[in-house]
C-alpha cells in the first residue's frame, strides 16, 4: 500500500546513498538544509555535507517529512480533511517537539530523533482519511453534531487514528518507542497507566501546538496544558519556554512546509 522511507540505522553511507538516488528528495533536502532555519544559507551543496553540518539524525528526519509529504500528496482524501492544515500541524509538532528535547538538558533521556515523533505522531488519521473515508466522515460529523472530542468520536465508530498510526509504524518498522508514542499522544494528561516518557512528550508538543494554531477549545486545551504541569512537573520550565517563543516556532514550521512543497 505504500512505500515508505526505510528507518534510519546509524550507516551514514548507506543514509547518503538513500537520498541521493531520488533526486527530488535530494534537492528538498538541500533547499530545506541551506534554509534561514538551520543558519547554513547557501554552504551545504550536497547530502554528505548537509549529514556533517546538521548530523545524521537531523538529516533522515527532513528527508523523512520530505518522502512522506511526496507520497501522500497523490492520494485523493475525504472531503472535509484538510491536507494542508495536517502538515502544518504534523511539522509544527515535530518542531515544537524536537525544541522541547533540546531544552530537557544532559539530565534526562536523550531526546535526538523528537522532530520524527511530532511530524509522524498523527500518521493514523491521514491513513484514516484516505483508507477509511466513511468512517473518517462519521467521525468528523459526530465531532460537528454532538460536540465530541476526536478521540471519543472515533471510540464510537470504532476506529482510532492512535491505533491505526501505531499499525502503520509497526508495519513500517520504525523504532518501537515511536510506536508507543503514536499510540499514547492523546492520553496525556488524563490517560490511564504509566506512559512512556517520548509519549508524554509527543502529547504535551501535540497539545501546545493545537493550541497555538486555535483549533479546539482553547480553554479546555489550557485546562490540559495547566494538568500536565501538575502531573509531570519536569516539564513545567520546558513547557512555559516553549509557550514562550511559540510563535517563533510556528514561523519555523511555516518556512520548511513552503519550501517542502515548492512554494
Ligand atoms: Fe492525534
Amino acid at each position: 500500500m505504500i512505500e515508505i522511507f526505510p528507518e534510519y540505522e546509524g550507516d551514514i553511507d548507506e543514509l547518503e546513498k538513500t537520498i541521493s538516488v531520488d533526486p527530488g528528495i535530494t534537492a528538498q533536502v538541500l533547499r530545506i538544509a541551506n534554509s534561514a532555519y538551520f543558519g547554513f544559507s547557501g554552504r551545504i551543496s550536497t547530502v554528505s555535507k548537509a549529514i556533517l553540518l546538521l548530523g545524521p539524525k537531523e538529516v533522515w528526519n527532513i528527508a523523512l517529512g520530505v518522502a512522506l509529504q511526496q507520497q501522500f500528496s497523490k492520494i485523493s482524501f475525504s472531503p472535509s480533511f484538510n491536507l494542508e492544515q495536517f502538515w502544518l500541524h504534523s511539522f509544527f509538532t515535530g518542531i515544537i517537539e524536537d525544541y522541547m528535547a533540546r531544552g530537557i538538558g544532559d539530565a534526562s533521556e536523550p531526546f535526538h530523533d523528537a522532530m520524527s515523533f511530532g511530524l509522524l505522531h498523527d500518521i493514523g488519521r491521514l491513513i484514516m482519511a484516505s483508507y477509511y473515508m466513511d468512517e473518517y466522515e462519521q467521525i468528523q460529523s459526530l465531532i460537528k453534531r454532538e460536540g465530541l472530542s476526536a478521540i471519543e468520536a472515533e471510540s464510537r465508530v470504532g476506529l482510532l487514528h492512535t491505533e491505526v498510526g501505531k499499525w502503520l509504524v509497526r508495519k513500517w518498522q520504525l523504532p518501537k518507542d515511536l510506536e508507543k508514542a503514536v499510540a499514547e499522544h492523546h492520553f496525556v494528561p488524563s490517560g490511564s497507566g504509566p506512559l512512556s516518557f517520548k509519549g508524554v512528550f509527543t502529547g504535551i508538543a501535540n497539545l501546545v501546538s493545537k493550541t497555538a494554531l486555535g483549533r479546539e477549545d482553547s480553554d479546555s486545551l489550557e485546562e490540559e496544558l495547566e494538568a500536565i504541569r501538575n502531573q509531570y512537573p519536569w516539564t513545567k520550565k520546558i513547557l512555559n519556554n516553549t509557550i514562550d517563543n511559540v510563535d517563533m516556532l510556528l514561523g519555523k514550521a511555516e518556512d520548511v512546509l513552503k519550501m517542502i512543497s515548492g512554494g
